[in-house]
């Protein structure tokens, strides 16, 4: 490290550390350092540049290390890892100096003139300040298809429940280090850590109203790996936001999805000339693993993970005290207790709900228990 080097950071410490996640950004580094620098030096902030890089290999780790010759900029580049880009910004911000975090693309979507009006919100007393396109004043791009807004719009309303922020999706943000949430209760997938921070952190949100450009140059990475990984995000943190009730529900939505498959594998079986009885008995396996496959993913995704073989077969024994229970109940209600014994539907509905109860139970406290032997915990998948 040369001498000059240093002289671009300045003495104290930046006020501000932009952290910006990149990937194949190179055509914009030069642009996105230069207009935050003159933003930065028309307010008097001493700021510095944090390029968390996903090992894009294509000239931009050259490209930072020119600019950070004269510029407070420096680039980390995560190797040999899966590309994240709420990782990437986690681990910038490790690295950034200052307590006062904004986060922001490289693409120069986000204006970082308004970096400034950001950093004022967190002098206001805000946890977090956002930039926001769907605060009044906030614009997106003309040029926005409208696939891409309609998306963007649904996008926002299916996290309403759990924020009253208007752009829950914005990826630009300022928060200060403090009010960070411990790592380890921070659990993102995909693009939207500002959203996993404003919830799991419990944050106070203001929101900057901002115009959101498209890019000039480069292309979006956002595809529908990432569309996928943000609905799973989305239910994690309905999960962490509404517990049991919500957990009750993801596996309801299970189990109804399972339905579905036993009752076409039943059919199917059928009409290659199986017999009702036994097509009865095996559609009933397919429909179990799906469930097992389902419910690890989502409505128990938080609980430690067991080796497959073990949690599968505990699940099947769950599956299968659920449906003893639901025949079970309807055979002694509908012989038995009025009104069920002369309304035999309402002694079949009844039957399923106390089945599935049975059913959730067990699955909660043998196949996906809280705790796990440490052994059995380390197969992950
Ligand atoms: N390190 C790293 N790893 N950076 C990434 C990755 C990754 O896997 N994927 C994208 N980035 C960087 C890009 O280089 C860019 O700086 C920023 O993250 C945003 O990526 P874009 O590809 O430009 O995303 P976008 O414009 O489609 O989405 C933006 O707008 C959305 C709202 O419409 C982002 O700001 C989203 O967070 C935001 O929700
Ligand atoms: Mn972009």
């Amino acid at each position: 490290m040369s001498d000059s080097k240093e002289d671009v950071f300045a003495e104290n410490g930046p006020s501000v550390s932009v952290v910006t996640p990149t990937f194949k950004e190179a055509a914009n580094l030069l642009a996105l350092a230069s207009r935050i620098r003159s933003a930065m030096e028309a307010e008097g902030i001493e700021w510095e540049l944090i390029l968390s890089d996903d090992d894009s290999g294509d000239g931009s780790e050259e490209i930072a290390r020119t600019l950070g010759e004269r510029l407070p900029v420096r680039m980390h580049v995560r190797r040999n890892r899966p590309r994240d880009l709420s990782e990437a910004v986690l681990d910038g911000i490790e690295l950034a100096r200052s307590d006062r975090l904004v986060v922001m693309d490289a693409d120069l979507s986000h204006p970082p003139e308004r970096i400034a009006d950001l950093l004022t919100a967190l002098d206001r007393g805000a946890d977090m300040a956002i930039g926001s396109r769907y605060a009044p004043g906030g614009r997106i791009d003309d040029s926005w298809s409208r696939y891409r807004s309609l998306n963007s719009r649904v996008a926002t309303w299916l996290a309403r429940p759990l924020t009253p922020c208007a752009d829950p999706m914005s990826g630009f943000f300022a928060l200060d280090r403090r009010r960070l949430p411990a790592s380890n209760r921070l659990h993102p997938i995909g693009y939207k850590i500002g959203l996993e921070l404003m919830v799991r952190g419990g944050l106070h949100v203001r929101e900057v109203p901002i115009r959101f450009v498209d890019r000039r140059r480069g292309w979006s990475k956002l595809n529908w790996r990432q569309q996928a990984a943000f609905l799973r995000h989305l239910h994690r943190l309905y999960l962490f936001r509404f517990g049991l009730p919500f957990r009750v529900l993801s596996f309801g939505a299970v189990g109804a999805s399972g339905l579905i498959i036993d009752t076409t594998v039943y059919f199917a079986l059928q009409r290659a000339g199986i017999d009702h009885l036994l097509s009865r008995f095996l559609s009933f396996w397919p429909a179990v693993t799906w469930n097992w496959r389902m419910n690890r993913l989502f409505t128990f995704h938080d609980r430690p993970r067991r080796a497959r073989v073990d949690q599968w077969v505990r699940f099947a024994v769950a599956s299968v005290v659920g449906l003893v229970t639901n025949v079970g109940s309807y055979a002694v209600l509908s012989s038995w207790v009025e009104p069920f014994a002369s309304h035999r539907l309402l002694a079949l509905l009844a039957g399923v709900v106390i089945g599935s109860a049975a059913n959730y139970v067990s699955a909660s406290r043998f196949a996906y228990r809280e705790t796990v032997p440490a052994r059995q915990s380390a197969d992950r998948g």
